[in-house]
């Protein structure tokens, strides 16, 4: 009979202990501790160890012994690899190939996570199709979708082709048999929560089964020379479940985000082994699939309003990438004692920071009122360079004066209501060029270093015709805006 072992696992951090404790003794979490069971089977050299017991975190055989190697390894000398032995596999979406660092390295394993509803399924199955298309052996294995249900969505993303396998399976050693078959270069499996292994006795998406049927297919991926893209649900709290059991198993985490209500998607990497995590990939959730967005700025300024007061737009930087976008507010006079203050997409403590410091150091009163402000298009602004650009559409409300259409602004303010530097001026300067804007309010440190390296001609952007507005103070912004805003035209109007 098979050899039963119990431990206590951490559903927090994934320790796991011979005794149960009210508190982790590794990651201090309350009442995290659940008992598992592992049942040791011949095959498994595998069932984890338990502290003091065994070593916790090995590489499982089980799947792995039954799938055939790529090659066989020998150590070799440094010199004697070729980095161009295992070229990159474009993905066939260029915004995905960006973010990995040029397209999946064979052998490497990718977990993507994010709020359920957001698009993995669909990103995955958009991938995996296209890969099938062009003539690569993929493999989708789904825990949570039938094979009708993943064609029915196929339907709707164009250029899938039928060359896909699709395995409708929720336990690891179903894998070993397809996996042998078709040596695919691509596994997908959607999601690791709903795959689980004979090895753990423990229910589907614990942390005990997630560490252990992940670890067994990476290991599988390495051994076979796959690439596997593991789909993971994202937790309450925001970390990909089980937090950090999975991410250190992995060579690159993707987290894809955005509003479920608007159709804009971010994708990031938060760890990559084989390139950078600055850079991030844009999408556009449309009724057919995925769409690639290119340029983000011009997406989020399609649907500005010029005219009205109340808003300002902001060059961001996510990762190395620009992008502008639009800030609103609005500023009404509050009918009860209390004034209200509502954000949406921008962080409230920001928002109230800027309102203390628009009441004291510029004669704007804003006590008295109701403030209302966020970012258009679903975006959430987290940069402190976005300031600027905060105070400017609240002020902006406030006065009546719109800023003027051409202009955009970028600094981060401190509570002195100094104008404090950002990094990367060029870069957002020149996208706000490059989207006809003629003038950008910058701090006025940002614009003396950007003027001394036109003059060293160190500025690729120097035939730019955005003009820099030097701002110290916030104070000083506000002033720009009383000479330049135009007034409201309900004014005019009525
Ligand atoms: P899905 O990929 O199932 O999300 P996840 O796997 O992250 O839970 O995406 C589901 C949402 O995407 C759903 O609300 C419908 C929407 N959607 C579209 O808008 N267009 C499409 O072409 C597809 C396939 C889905
Ligand atoms: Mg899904």
């Amino acid at each position: 009979m098979a050899k039963k072992r119990t431990v206590h696992a951490c559903q927090s951090c994934g320790a796991q202990h011979p005794q149960w404790h009210g508190r982790c003794p590794d990651c201090g979490a309350w009442d995290s501790l659940v008992e598992e069971t592992y049942v040791a089977t011949p095959s498994s050299a595998t069932a984890p160890g338990v502290k003091g017991f065994g070593s916790p975190g090995r590489p499982s055989a089980g799947l792995a012994a039954l799938v055939p190697a790529a090659d066989d390894q020998k150590p070799r000398r440094l010199s004697e690899i070729s980095p161009e032995a295992n070229p990159r596999l474009a993905s066939g979406s260029k915004e995905l190939d960006r973010v990995l660092g040029g397209g999946f390295v064979p052998g490497s394993v990718v977990l993507l996570g994010g709020d359920p509803g957001i698009g993995k399924s669909t990103l995955a199955l958009q991938v995996a199709g296209r890969l099938a298309a062009s003539g690569q052996s993929v493999l989708y294995v789904s825990g949570e979708e039938s094979g009708e249900q993943i064609r029915l969505r196929a339907e709707r993303l164009p250029g899938l082709g039928g060359a896909l396998q699709i395995l409708t399976a929720t336990r690891v050693e179903a894998l070993a048999e397809p996996w042998r078959d078709l040596a695919p270069s691509l596994v997908v499996v959607d999601s690791i929560q709903t795959i689980q292994t004979d090895s753990v006795e423990s229910a589907a998406g614990s942390v005990a089964q997630v560490r252990e049927s992940a670890s067994q297919l990476a290991a599988t991926a390495k051994r076979a020379g796959s690439i596997l893209l593991l789909v993971g649900h994202v937790t309450k709290d925001g970390s990909l479940a089980g937090p950090r059991v999975l991410e250190h198993l992995v060579d690159v985490v993707l987290t894809f985000e955005g509003d479920r209500a608007h159709a804009f998607r971010l994708l990031r990497a938060s760890k990559n082994r084989f390139g950078s995590t600055e850079e991030i990939g844009v999408y556009k959730m449309a009724s057919h699939g995925l769409e690639a967005v290119e340029n983000p700025s011009e997406h989020f300024l399609e649907e500005r309003s010029t005219r009205a007061p109340g808003s300002c737009v902001v060059p961001l930087l996510e990762g190395s990438r620009p992008m502008l976008v639009e800030l609103q507010a609005l500023v009404a006079p509050a009918p009860y004692g209390t004034p209200r203050r509502t954000t949406l997409g921008l962080e409230d403590a920001r928002v109230a920071l800027l309102l203390a410091v628009l009441e004291r150091r510029s004669s704007i009163d804003m006590l008295s009122q109701d403030v209302y402000a966020k970012a258009a298009g679903g975006v959430r602004v987290a940069e402190p360079a976005a300031d600027l650009g905060i105070a400017l559409a609240i002020a902006s409300s406030r006065l009546d004066l719109a800023v003027p259409a051409d202009t955009a602004a970028i600094g981060e303010v401190g509570l002195a209501g100094e104008v404090r530097r950002v990094s990367r001026v060029d870069v957002r300067l020149a996208e706000a060029g490059r989207l006809g804007f003629r003038r950008l309010l910058v701090p006025a440190v940002c614009a003396r270093e950007m003027v001394s390296r036109r003059k060293k001609g160190r500025s690729p952007t120097a035939k730019n015709d955005c003009e820099l507005v030097p701002i110290e103070e916030v104070a000083q912004a506000i002033d720009w805006l009383r000479e330049n805003g135009r007034a409201s035209e309900q004014d005019g109007r009525s």
